[in-house]
């Protein structure tokens, strides 16, 4: 195994990895070293990276299949794979989807099969603002005093895109019936284990879920809300102030994240971003 070596971005998430070339073929060892790093710190960050899109790809799939972003407008042009994230206007027209949700959500949880992680690419970024804030929700599952660990762990949260769309984006246009169909509501264990280090973290998130299963959708939003106080606080918490040719890497399996505002008009931002298929979460009482 070539030399890498590990260091905290934060006590309780996140950690920055030595000595490895994302240019270069990944080995499988060190493959899954990542993959474990992952799970036990949920995000790991790579400085300096300087590769093209077709590398990125490649360092994409090594840690598993991607998914296709269903804004094919905002693909990269030749590389499906590669969603472009950015404020850029060129020719009159968006070169990526804008903002990036400013609330805390995982990828894509409101599917049977949620995305298991992203890997983004840093090509522009603002001197301010423009951060991304990732929550260990492992760590915070593990800081909740016993009686309420016990309580989440016998509950499915029931994740509903459509009742959070029509309830928060009056700015958008209404989906279709058709649409509606391909996101019925999910029900999710609101505790997972990770396949990879049989850890138990809280998977919940800001939008999308409305109700635990049983719970009334107000009584559930105030249980909400009160869980995610504390885990958004600083402890669970790392805010990553982006510099061009970072790439960072979070598991959607153990944490949840958000964009931080920038000033949109005014300054540049450009991300490139692959996704990697997930599988459905599941909760192992027993581990
Ligand atoms: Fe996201």
């Amino acid at each position: 195994m070539a030399d890498i070596e590990f260091s905290e971005l934060k006590a309780n998430i996140g950690s920055e990895v030595h000595g490895l070339n994302l240019s270069e073929p990944l080995s499988e060892a060190i493959r899954d070293r990542l993959m474990r790093e992952l799970a036990d710190r949920c995000v790991v960050l790579f400085k300096a990276q300087d590769i093209t899109p077709a590398q990125h790809i490649d360092f994409s799939r090594a840690l598993g299949p991607l998914e296709e972003h269903v804004l094919s407008n905002f693909c990269l042009p030749g590389h499906p794979e590669i969603f472009v994230v950015s404020n850029i206007v060129e020719n009159g027209r968006h070169v990526g989807a804008f903002g990036g949700s400013k609330q805390y959500h995982s990828d894509l949880a409101y599917n049977e099969a949620p995305s298991m992680g992203s890997v983004f690419h840093c090509l522009e970024c603002p001197e301010e603002g423009g951060e991304t804030a990732i929550v260990s929700m492992s760590a915070a599952f593990a800081a909740l005093p016993e009686e309420r660990r016990d309580w989440l762990s016998k509950q499915r949260a029931v994740f509903d895109y459509v009742w959070y769309y029509e309830g928060a984006h009056h700015d958008r246009p209404a989906l279709s019936e058709a649409q509606k169909s391909r996101v019925p509501p999910v029900a999710h264990p609101a505790v997972r284990t990770h396949p990879v280090n049989g850890c138990p973290s809280l998977f919940l998130s800001e939008v999308w879920v409305r109700r635990f299963e049983g719970v009334s959708d107000d009584e559930s939003q105030k249980i909400l809300a009160e869980i995610l106080e504390f885990a958004t606080g600083p402890d669970f918490t790392y805010v990553h102030k982006w510099a061009p040719g970072d790439v960072l890497v979070w598991d959607n399996r153990n944490s949840i994240h958000k964009a931080c505002p920038f000033d949109e008009e005014g300054t540049r931002r450009r991300m490139h971003r692959t996704t990697i298929k997930g599988t459905a979460p599941y909760f192992n009482a027993a581990a």
